[in-house]
């Protein structure tokens, strides 16, 4: 596995696998890799000739009081793991090389972009699709894969590419949970003991809302207060519990068959996302 921190060197060897007839397949990371990430990297091994995954923690994605400097920084280990797992090529770039300049352009992704954790962070999405977007025109990949993890970074990702024509598509990855049903983020590393076990109060809070929507005896926004209610009891201090429609993250009014049920909540500091998809049986 190679290791390349710049983009020309990056491109000369992209530019030898194209030119021989091979796919590429890209995975975008920030890196401290857990088994979520891996998933991402096997899908892309089974569906390309060769795969990139990208280790770069993002800083125009992170607001002011977030933890841009103390996100988990593990080079080494997650060398290891992308080795292991048969990854041709990690590029960990430096921030200088990825934003050399006071830059003047950026992705803006209106709508999806606004609701859910766009109204928590302002600004986020926009450092999320200006990046992918940049790391999309540096690596030029046939596929590049996300996961179902982050639903809402996952549609702003796909308006993008749709809206901006990009020649790529994008694989959408099913959520990796501990056998507790926690979703695996580089984030449950911040929990103490304690809070470990708390959070696990996250994905039954999904199920059971699930359950409630299949029922169709409480209405939508009633299972939502049920369910920030039940958090809150259970120590999170939740930002928000939304069941809306799963093409465009708007509010799902009854009727609707398409269904994605989004969490964010805070357990201390530290800030947990999760999500479900459901589709109403009739
Ligand atoms: P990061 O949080 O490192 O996640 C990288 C990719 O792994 C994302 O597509 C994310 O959805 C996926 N992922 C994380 N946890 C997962 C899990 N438990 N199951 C399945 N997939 C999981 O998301 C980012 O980085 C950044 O915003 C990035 C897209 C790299 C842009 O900076």
């Amino acid at each position: 596995m190679k290791c390349i921190a710049d983009i020309k060197a990056l491109r000369e060897l992209l530019k030898q696998w194209r030119m021989a007839g091979e796919s590429i397949a890209f995975v975008p990371t920030m890196g401290n890799l857990h088994a979520g990430h891996l998933q991402l990297v096997n899908k892309a091994k089974v569906q390309a000739d060769r795969v990139v995954v990208s280790v770069f923690v993002n800083p125009t994605q992170f607001g002011v009081g977030e933890d841009f400097s103390l996100y988990p920084r593990t080079e080494r280990a997650d060398q290891e793991k992308l080795q292991a797992a048969g990854v041709d090529v990690v590029f960990m770039p430096s921030v200088e090389e990825v934003y050399p300049v006071n830059e003047l352009t950026k992705v803006s992704v209106s709508q999806v972009s606004e609701n859910h954790c766009g109204a928590a962070r302002p600004g986020h999405f926009d450092g999320v699709a200006t990046v992918v977007c940049k790391l999309f025109n540096i690596v030029q990949p046939d596929k590049a894969f996300f996961g179902e993890k982050d639903f809402q970074q996952l549609t702003v990702i796909n308006a993008m590419v749709a809206d901006l024509n990009l020649p790529v598509d994008i694989v959408s990855v099913p959520t990796v949970r501990e056998s507790d049903g926690l979703a695996m983020s580089s984030r449950n590393g911040y929990l103490t003991a304690e809070q470990r076990e708390q959070a696990a109060q996250l994905y039954l809070s999904l199920c059971v809302a699930a359950a409630l929507i299949q029922d169709k005896k409480l209405a939508y926004i009633d299972i939502e207060k049920q369910q920030i209610k039940f958090l809150a009891e259970q120590g999170f201090r939740p930002d928000y519990f939304s069941i809306c429609r799963r093409y465009d993250l708007k509010t799902a009014e009854q009727g609707d068959m398409e269904i994605v049920i989004l969490v964010a909540a805070k357990i201390g500091k530290t800030r947990l996302i999760d999500n479900l998809q459901l589709d109403i049986e009739n």
